[in-house]
Order: structure tokens, then sequence, then C-alpha cells
């Protein structure tokens, strides 16, 4: 396993990868690696015969008031959880390697920005858009990986790739779970042991909403009601969103059909974090 920093360097290794006919997975990560990410290396590794991961905590997609500065950042670490997944390369550039001066071009999306995470965080999407196109030019992968957990994002890329016509299959992978069912994310680490205690209540109250639903409830309306009073009985959680759309376009729907995405944003103390539940509806 070998980390790079320069686009020049991971440019050479993937031309000698090509030239020996070997295919390449894109893993693009901020770091502060966990299983969540690994998942994503994994299926990378099962599915070509070369993976790329990235290791870059993105100054574009973080507004003004968020969290860019304290980020949780452990390089050493994550090469060895990239090792121990058996990812070949790591791409670890600076930000003025990625960004150098007078960079002005953006990628930008509408209609799956709207709502959600992308009405909360106005420069978000465009700062992932922007880079993860970067990253698809400087190492042209056959297929790149997504986690579930960021669903809005996963749809935002979608529609990035199939708009400008990336040719780059785009893999999506479940939400890995703590054992009492908080998703996985590097900003977990910001939870105090209480805060910790208290985020249980994210994945419960989407299991509550799971449940009316599988018993047969359609409208949103209800199914939001519940998720919402759930959380509310939490004290230390301060809802951001609960959200029903369409889980391709992300825009709002009112009663469940085809593939919805249930989606919430919730504030634990001062961290803000968010999970979600797809369902396919067969009716
Ligand atoms: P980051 O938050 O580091 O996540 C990198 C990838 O890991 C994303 O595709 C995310 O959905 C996935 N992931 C995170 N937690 C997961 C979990 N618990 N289960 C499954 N997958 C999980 O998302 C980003 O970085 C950035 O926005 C990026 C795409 C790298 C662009 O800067």
């Amino acid at each position: 396993m070998k980390l790079v920093k320069t686009i020049e360097e991971v440019r050479q290794i993937v031309k000698e990868w090509r030239k020996q006919g070997l295919t390449v997975g894109l893993v693009p990560t901020m770091g502060y690696l966990h299983e969540g990410h690994q998942s994503l290396i994994r299926k990378s590794v099962e599915q070509n015969d070369r993976t790329v991961v990235s290791i870059f905590v993105n100054p574009i997609q973080f507004g003004p008031n968020e969290d860019l500065a304290s980020y949780p950042r452990d390089i050493k670490r994550d090469m060895a959880l990239v090792d121990e997944t058996c990812g070949d390369l790591i791409f670890n550039p600076e930000p003025n390697e990625m960004y150098p001066s007078h960079f002005t071009t953006s990628v930008q999306t509408t209609e799956v920005t709207e709502l959600l995470c992308g009405a909360r965080r106005p420069v978000h999407f465009g700062g992932v858009c922007t880079v993860v196109s970067k990253l698809f030019h400087i190492v042209a992968p056959d297929r790149a990986y997504f986690g579930q957990k960021d669903a809005q994002q996963l749809a935002v890329i979608r529609r990035m790739v199939r708009d400008l016509n990336f040719d780059i299959e785009i893999v999506a992978c479940p939400i890995v779970r703590e054992a009492d069912g908080l998703a996985k994310s590097s900003r977990n680490t910001y939870l105090n042991p209480q805060e910790r205690i208290a985020a249980r209540v994210l994945s419960q109250s989407l299991k509550l909403g799971l449940e009316q639903i599988e018993k047969g409830e359609r409208d949103c309306k209800k199914i939001i009601q519940t998720i919402t009073e759930h959380l509310q009985t939490e004290p230390l959680a301060k809802v951001d969103y609960v959200e029903i759309v369409d889980n391709e376009n992300i825009q709002r729907v009112d009663r469940i059909q085809k593939e919805v995405l249930v989606a919430i944003a919730v504030y634990i103390g001062k961290t803000r974090l968010i999970d979600n539940f797809i369902y396919k509806c067969e009716d």
C-alpha cells in the first residue's frame, strides 16, 4: 500500500495499472476512517483489481460556521486501516494541490439539492460535486463507491454522473452501524458519553417509522409525526429535519410510493448527525 500526495503521482500509477489491463475502484473519503469506510473499500477490492482511497478534508464543502478546523484527522491510523482492508493506494493531497490559486470552476446540481441537507448547508453539495468531479478526472476509475449513510449525496452524485456523462459506475453500499444502531460516522467522536447514549434516538425513531410503514401506513405526515415525536422524547436532541422524499429526485412525497427515502438530521448537543432508510413500496 502506497500513499501519494500529488495528482501527477496518482495519474502515473493508474496509467501503469491501465497498461496492465487492470480495473480500478475509487473510494472517496475525508479520512478518520471507520468500519463504514472500510465496507466501501472491501467492496471495491472485491470488484476491482486495484483500489484507490482518497483522503481529503475538502474545505469547499464546509460552510463558514461548520467544523472544517475541528474535523478529526489521523492519517497514520487511516493508513493502517486501508492496509488492513487491502486498499492499494491512498491519495492524500494538500488543499493547494486540489485548489491552486485562482481556482474558479465549480460543479452544481439543482433539484436533488433543494431539500434536506442541501437546504441547510447551501455550499455543501457544490463543494462535494466539485471535489468528486476532480477525483473522477484524476483517478478515472471504473467504479466509485459511496455509502447509503449519506443518501442525498448518493442521489446527487448519481445525477451528476448521469448529467455530465462520467463513464463511471456508482456503487451504493449499505449503512454500517454500531451495535446499538447508531450509524458509524467520523463525527461520532464529537459526542461525550452522555450524548453518545442520547444519539441512539436517531436509529430508534427511524425503526418506529419503518414499523409503521410495514404495518401499512402510507400517509407521510403520520410517519413524520411518529419519528419527530420519538426524537423529541430525548432531551439532548434537537430536530433539524424529518423528511420523506422520492429517493431519485429528492422531492417531497405525500404518500409512500415507489422508492422513498426517509431521512433525518438531528443535533445531539452541538453535533449534527444524519440517518435514513430507504423503503421500496410494492403496492
Ligand atoms: P466521508 O464522510 O468521509 O464519507 C466517505 C464515504 O463513506 C461516503 O460515501 C459515506 O457515505 C461513506 N460512509 C460514511 N459512514 C458510513 C457508514 N456508517 N456506512 C456506510 N458508508 C458510510 O462523504 C464524504 O466523506 C465526502 O462528502 C466526500 C464524498 C469524500 C467528498 O468530499
